[in-house]
């Protein structure tokens, strides 16, 4: 990916407004469950849920973005540090219910329920901590070149940089997971199809197109 003029850089608070304002034009409206559930579908909207999110994760220096010959973004990826203390099954349901974005909240809840049953501390008695992927976004011009399996790659060298024992990837798009599968070295711990994550009245809360048709988490163990 270097040779084709890219260059991955570590993201900084000071970053963080350009992030944004990238993922705004190109994750907010092309990310499956953001398309699914219309998450900018009103003219000028936004969603500081999901903004504050990415913003939130900035800090704990693990994001990456991808920068072209001219210093343009063309890819970013927002990382972030999970912790078990962090993971209480209790703590995420009631940030669910207080997610005021009806649109958001749908969401929140189908990565919360990924969350809980993937169970990844429990999988892992050993671990306290982990790094995980949680935005993963790349120009429209710029796809199909591997620049987020470089991402991804990259993303694990830091974690295994900074000492953590494991990265989790929780992919929405059929393309992430191919992305993530094709690398190698992470192992599909957790399926959850979307025609089985049902609303109160029974019907499936996602109906992305195809080919997206289930969440798959993967793990990496880094020693
Ligand atoms: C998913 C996304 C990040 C992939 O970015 P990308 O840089 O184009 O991906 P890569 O070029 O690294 O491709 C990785 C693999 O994904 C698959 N893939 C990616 N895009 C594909 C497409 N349009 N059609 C078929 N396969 C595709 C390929 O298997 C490819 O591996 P290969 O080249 O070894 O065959 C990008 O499409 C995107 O930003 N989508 C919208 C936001 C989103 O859905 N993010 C992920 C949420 S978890």
């Amino acid at each position: 990916m270097e040779e084709k003029g890219y260059r991955i850089v570590t993201m900084t608070e000071r970053d963080t407004p350009e992030a944004l304002a990238f993922l705004r034009k190109f994750f907010f409206h092309d990310e499956p469950l953001n398309i699914c559930v219309g998450l900018l579908d009103e003219p000028g909207s936004t969603c500081k849920e999901l903004e504050d999110y990415c913003a939130n994760s900035v800090p704990e220096g693990v994001s990456l973005m991808v920068l072209s010959d001219s210093d343009e973004i063309v890819a970013v990826s927002i990382n972030g540090i999970l912790t078990r203390e962090s993971n209480k099954k209790s703590e995420m349901i009631e940030e669910v219910n207080g997610c005021k974005n009806q649109k958001f909240k749908k969401i929140l809840n189908l990565l919360t329920t990924v969350n809980i049953e993937s169970d990844v501390f429990g999988r892992f008695p050993d671990i306290n901590s982990l790094v995980e992927i949680r935005v993963l976004s790349v120009d429209d011009a710029h796809r199909g070149k591997g620049i987020a399996k470089a991402l991804i790659n990259r993303t694990r060298l830091l974690a295994k940089e900074k000492g953590y024992d494991v990265l989790k990837v929780d992919c929405t798009s059929h393309f992430s997971a191919l992305a993530v599968a094709s690398l190698g070295g992470y192992e599909c711990i957790y399926i959850l199809k979307y025609s089985d994550h049902l609303d109160e009245d029974g019907k499936p809360v996602f109906v992305p197109d195809p080919p997206h048709s289930c969440v798959k988490t993967y793990i990496s163990r880094l020693k």
